[in-house]
């Protein structure tokens, strides 16, 4: 069969990132190659996020651009992901040029739909929230996983619904894939040389819930721990309501679950955590940073946070800056609230107007980079346990790696170093990274 091409375009969380990269094998089984250049392809695919405004316009300026494309070369055109999710059928009507439309969940029934539009010439959508287990169990075969480190994913899905977020209405609920799948997933992985995994899920804590019999998160985690020859465990994204004492001693026990979590606080204010429906307050948000310290006192701590809230009032605002300054993060993820179609908060009143968000962002985010900078200098000097993911993108004598707090380290090396871990004295704490040197002959 004549092979053909297909360009992809992800935007949104790690989860696209993975879905775009299961998405590329499914269509490597039937001959869709993938190229890096939307002229040369046959099928472009635009793996879309829906969280705040600026991922989601994204996807309407790309199919903008590749319209001239579609008119001169037949190009199927494809949107995949949180927006084709959330407006499904809508995009095929406002945009007569558009070919499919795969909602989050139909992700295994990509090669169908494809024959569809190639043999039958149709225009297909498909955007169940009710498929089967079979999507949970789309996983990439081992070939294509990088060498040195991959996600997992334990569970898709979110309950929560946070009065701003949009993810349970483009996801669906939790659902979580048998562990048994997950262990031998990483089995496999481990058995072809990946030495860290990351598992994902919109809120990993609630794993295992809903499905009879099955062990929790913290057990899930313990198992991991003992697969041989694996040396790295790392999850996204916790939320601090369920994150339990059990989960939080797991920093102290298991020896492979790396020194870093991402804890998402959102605000520093209780009246706009009630409103935004997050289920803690600010000082169960800090003793849980504190009990966390306590365990693992070199654990890095990363965290999302949102300005400009419906009714965040300046009093509010300063509070998540004293939360920002108490808590010292690692870095932080910073947005201005983005009104989400069909959530709760976008009816809120006291809607907060562009230009505060935006003074209360760049201050916020100038507040951050000082402490992010100060906690990076405070490596120098430490020699820091490296696993090395390959040649750095800025320079390429250097190589590039991540301490098991996160943090990116380039240093001169060689290439037959990628995939091993070495021991590396940090020499420069920078804005985004650190620098530093390999020690001896960089082994253990
Ligand atoms: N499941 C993750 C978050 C996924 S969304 C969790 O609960 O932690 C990633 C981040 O996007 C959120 O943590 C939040 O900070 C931000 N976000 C989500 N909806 C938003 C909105 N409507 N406006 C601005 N930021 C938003
Ligand atoms: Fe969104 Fe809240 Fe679920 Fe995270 S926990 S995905 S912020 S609804
Ligand atoms: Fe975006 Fe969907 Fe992830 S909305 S953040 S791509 S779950």
């Amino acid at each position: 069969m004549k092979e053909k091409f297909v360009y992809f375009e992800t935007y949104g969380c790690q989860m696209n990132e993975h879905d775009s990269a299961k998405m590329k094998w499914l269509l490597e089984r039937y001959h869709y190659l993938p190229t890096q250049n939307p002229e040369k392809a046959d099928l472009i695919l635009i793996n879309t996020c829906s969280v705040r405004e600026k991922p989601e316009h994204k996807v309407y300026s790309a199919l903008g651009r590749y319209k001239k494309l579609k008119e001169k070369k037949k190009t199927i055109l494809a949107v995949a992901g949180c927006v084709a999710q959330q407006e499904g059928g809508r995009l095929l009507q406002n945009i007569p040029y558009l070919d499919m439309v795969i909602g989050t969940q139909a992700i295994h029934l990509l090669p169908r739909l494809i024959e569809r539009v190639e043999r039958d010439g149709e225009r297909v959508c498909e955007t169940s929230l009710d498929q089967g287990e079979e999507y949970l169990e789309t996983i990439l075969p081992i070939k294509d996983f990088p060498k040195v480190k991959s996600y997992v994913t334990i569970m898709q899905g979110c309950n929560h619904f946070c009065s701003f977020c949009i993810v349970p209405y483009v996801r669906g609920r939790e659902r979580s894939r048998p562990s048994q799948e997950i262990l031998r997933e990483i089995d496999h992985l481990v058995q072809r040389g990946v030495k860290e995994v990351c598992l994902l899920g919109q809120n990993v804590n609630s794993y295992g819930k809903g499905r009879d019999g099955e062990i929790g998160f913290p057990e899930l985690l313990k198992r991991i721990n003992e697969i041989e020859g694996l040396e790295r465990i790392r999850f996204t994204t916790s939320h601090p309501m369920d994150l339990s004492d059990e989960l939080i001693h797991a920093y102290g026990r298991l020896e492979k679950l790396c020194e870093h979590i991402h804890l998402p606080f959102q605000s520093g204010s209780d009246k706009v955590l009630r409103a935004m429906h997050r289920g803690y307050s600010r000082a169960s948000y800090l003793e849980k940073i504190e009990r966390l310290r306590e365990v693992c006192p070199s654990i890095a701590i990363t965290a999302d946070v949102i300005v400009g809230f419906p009714g965040e009032e300046e009093e509010d605002f300063e509070e998540t800056l004293t939360l920002i300054q108490k808590v010292q993060f690692d870095d932080l993820y910073s947005f201005k609230y983005s009104p989400r179609k069909g959530t709760r908060a976008e009816a809120f009143g006291g809607q907060v107007e562009e230009e505060i968000k935006q003074k209360r962002l760049v201050l916020l985010q100038s507040i951050q980079k000082e402490i992010t900078l100060r906690k990076n200098q405070a490596y120098e000097g430490r020699v820091e346990e490296v696993l090395v993911e390959g040649r750095s993108k800025q320079n390429d004598q250097d190589l590039m790696g991540r301490t098991r707090t996160n943090k990116i380290v380039n240093f001169r090396g060689d290439s037959n170093l990628v995939g091993e871990l070495v021991q590396v004295r940090i020499t420069q704490g920078l804005a985004h990274s650190l620098r530093g040197e390999i020690l001896g002959d960089g082994a253990r």
